[in-house]
């Protein structure tokens, strides 16, 4: 059980590492998984790619998003090639609706940043809203149109990666937790399962929501929690809608299938992952206000997931300071899909080649510590 890379956790953060790995030429690469690989909250997502609809400044995060997005083209002609799949990447962009004053204040607020930080964004008036989005509700005031954001059916990319892993004898032990990391002389010795102790040369924990329950043996890292998001799904026998839509309240996601998903809550329900029917109830009220034609369809679908959040919302990334050989790769919240392919880069990059990035030094621990730091002065 010895590893170059060892993986702790397989959604779409750690897979992606994996891959990226490989294509490095790392002969052994050993990917942990609690439970069955790809079936968190990768598997649960919306796999909306949208750096600008969800932006609120043009901040260092914002640019980690833009420039994953940018990659995603590549990253999914790559996998196709690689595997067979095709991970339905598709570029009609996103539109968000405004219903009342307030939701046109914020998305006023938001084309004026935009334009002035030169994003490509478009005004829509009611009327070119609806000729753009025949389903979108009458009650529409205006809207605006983000042409680069994009959009994956991440359950097939979890498929791509997970095919990627199986084909290029990447190992994958599922049902294998990792309840503790032994440390010896500032290097992970260890991870420790019921069934033995994996060593490797190097240690990335992709844990997501469920980082912070690994014991670490003296060292700290910083606290991640479980934000639970439900979703439900509708199915249309015909197409309705071919952009993601948002309103200030929740979000449509056309599939090529037929089902249109509607999400998502955001709730702070620590590893609780039941689905709740008043929450299904207020996710198709919130679609409802969207596109009023959806009351006509049923409800075909509803689950949940445990998106990653850290203290301050942002990643977290990089070398764990104090110990030689362990790396993070988590807190990735709501946006973890559009994110995996420029954190899968930057980790293999700088853990193979020692690399450094701008990225490693806005998303790493060492944050933390300052924070610490000031709270104390
Ligand atoms: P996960 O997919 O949760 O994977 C972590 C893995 O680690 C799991 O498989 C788990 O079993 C394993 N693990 C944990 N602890 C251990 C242990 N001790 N030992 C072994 N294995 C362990 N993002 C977007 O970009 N676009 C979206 O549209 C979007 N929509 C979302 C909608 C919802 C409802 C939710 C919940 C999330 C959404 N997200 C979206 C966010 C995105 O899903 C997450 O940021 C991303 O999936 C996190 O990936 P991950 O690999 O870190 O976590
Ligand atoms: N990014 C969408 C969500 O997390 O619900």
């Amino acid at each position: 059980m010895n590893s170059d890379i060892l993986i702790i956790g397989g959604g779409v953060i750690g897979l992606s590492i994996a891959r990226e790995f490989y294509k490095k030429g790392v002969a052994k690469i050993t990917i942990l998984d609690r439970s069955e690989i790809g079936k968190e909250a990768s598997f649960a997502a919306a796999g909306i790619l949208a750096p600008q609809a969800e932006a609120d400044k043009a901040d260092d995060f914002f640019r980690f998003c833009d420039e994953s997005n940018r990659l995603y083209p590549q990253f999914a002609a790559e996998l196709f090639d690689e595997t067979g799949i095709d991970i339905e990447l598709d570029k009609s962009g996103t539109l968000c609706v405004a219903f009342s004053g307030e939701d046109s204040e914020e998305i006023r607020r938001r084309f004026e940043w935009q334009k002035n930080a030169g994003l490509e964004v478009e005004y829509l008036s009611a009327q070119e809203t609806r000729k753009a989005e025949p389903f979108v509700s009458p009650d529409v005031l205006e809207s605006l149109f983000f042409p680069n954001d994009r959009r994956v059916e991440n359950r097939k990319l979890l498929l791509a990666l997970q095919k990627y892993c199986e084909t290029n004898k990447i190992e994958v032990c599922e049902n294998t937790e990792i309840k503790e990391l032994v440390v010896e002389n500032d290097r992970v010795a260890g991870a420790k399962t019921f069934t033995g102790t994996f060593r490797a040369e190097n240690v990335v924990l992709a844990t997501g929501a469920w980082t912070s329950l690994i014991k670490t043996c003296g060292f700290s890292l910083p606290e991640i929690k479980p934000i639970r998001g439900q979703m439900i799904s509708f199915f249309a026998p015909q197409r309705m809608f071919s952009k993601v839509i948002y309103s200030p309240r929740g979000y449509l996601v056309p599939r090529a299938d037929g089902r249109i998903l509607a999400g998502a809550t955001v709730e702070d329900a620590g590893f609780d992952k039941s689905v709740s029917a008043e929450k299904t109830e207020l996710l198709r009220n919130r679609a409802l206000e969207i596109a009023p034609g959806l009351a006509d369809l049923e409800i075909r679908d509803a689950w949940v997931g445990l998106r990653p959040v850290a203290a301050d919302g942002l990643p977290v990334l990089g070398a764990v300071p104090g110990i030689e050989n362990l790396f993070i790769a988590t807190a990735h919240y709501r946006n973890g899909i559009l994110l995996a392919p420029l954190t899968a880069k930057i980790l293999a990059d700088t853990i193979s080649e020692n690399k450094n990035s701008d990225y490693l030094n806005f998303f790493g621990l060492r944050r933390f510590r300052a924070a610490k730091a000031e709270t104390r002065a």
